[in-house]
């Protein structure tokens, strides 16, 4: 019965699935794999301009191997999930180091890298270098669970996953299944009058569709609540590059209040910043994976008063805003 999947999803992705989006019809493994980091929590109608500029501005794996961190970050700005860059920005380096600049073509070398799981390394083994492997990203693993009916442990879904692949066209085949999984077996309502296998679907025959793959249990995200220092001088903002690691590392953001100390003492004798007239702007929240921040800005003018002001802060000119590695959150207050 499943003997036709890997044909029918063919067929359907030559009639029915994407073409021409910027990353296809190229296998340029780091046109491939930029794309690849970039889709693998942000949708695609995202993506395009953010890859679009990312290539603009480095056109080449050496051209981000030459690059400074802080302008991958501020190319990345908005994206999200920002330890993708900062792991992109370090492939570089390590090909230019292990693999005399070329992007290397077995699996296992590519799995090798950081920020490059198995289904990505595999991705792109089978878009640049003919590789016959499957994929398993979230499309697929729910696309799977509703063909045959379960939920189950991710080694066996890896194996049927390499059971259903065909012999040939497999890029097309893989394209397929990442299209089926945006377009058609979507998570919240899937189209399966459209769908090219819903006679082999198990979810679909037992009206199990948007049962499975059975939602993770919900963890409640703890709340945690912030002061951020919104110090502005006569024509910009004064900002903080966050440690290299760890949230929104390496990216420029507001200074954070520490907890009971007063906003005036601490912009003086931490900062070397007066302040004058604090006022407190609307509270946002912002979601990680882990917690959610309650972002309370206060908005002060801040005057030098010291020589130097303590790096790593900074003062960031209004007219610069919009080109600097800022998170879109902070990028929100700074807005309003
Ligand atoms: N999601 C992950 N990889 C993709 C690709 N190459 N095309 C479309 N969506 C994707």
């Amino acid at each position: 019965m499943i003997k036709n999947f890997a044909a029918r999803l063919i067929g359907w992705q030559k009639d029915h699935g994407r073409h021409g989006l910027p990353w296809q019809g190229t296998t340029d493994p780091y046109r491939v794999w930029l794309s690849e980091i970039m889709l693998q929590q942000t949708q695609v109608t995202t993506v395009i301009p953010y890859y679009e500029r990312f290539l603009v501005r480095f056109p080449t794996l050496a051209h981000l191997a030459a690059a400074a961190l802080e302008d991958v970050l501020s190319l990345w700005s908005g994206l999200g999930y920002y330890a993708r860059a900062r792991n992109l920005h370090a492939c570089a380096l390590q090909i230019r180091q292990n693999h005399g600049g070329e992007f290397p073509n077995t699996i296992e070398a590519i799995a090798q890298l950081p920020g490059i799981g198995r289904s990505t390394a595999h991705a792109i083994a089978v878009f640049c270098f003919h590789a016959k492997v499957p994929i398993l990203d979230g499309n697929v693993r729910r696309l799977l669970s509703r063909i045959q009916g379960s939920d189950t442990a991710e080694k066996h879904l890896w194996k049927m996953a390499a059971d259903l692949l065909p012999d040939r066209e497999v890029d097309t085949y893989i394209q397929a299944q990442m299209d089926m999984g945006s377009l058609i077996c979507t998570r919240t309502s899937p189209r399966c009058e459209c769908c090219p296998v819903a006679d082999m679907c198990v979810a679909y025959r037992d009206g199990l569709e948007t049962s499975l793959p059975s939602p993770r249990p919900k963890k409640q995200r703890p709340v945690r609540a912030v002061t951020m220092l919104v110090l502005r001088n006569r024509d910009g903002v004064w900002l903080m590059q966050r440690p290299p690691s760890g949230l929104w590392g390496g990216l420029l953001s507001l200074p954070e209040l520490p907890e009971g100390e007063s906003a005036a003492d601490h912009c003086i004798q931490t900062l070397g910043l007066r302040i004058e007239t604090p006022r407190p702007a609307p509270t946002l929240i912002h979601d990680f994976t882990h917690f959610r921040w309650v972002i309370q800005p206060l908005i002060c003018t801040a005057i030098p008063v010291w020589q130097a002001v303590a790096p790593p802060l900074r003062w960031v000119a209004e007219s610069d805003l919009m080109q600097a590695a800022l998170p879109s959150a902070i990028r929100k207050i700074l807005n309003a």
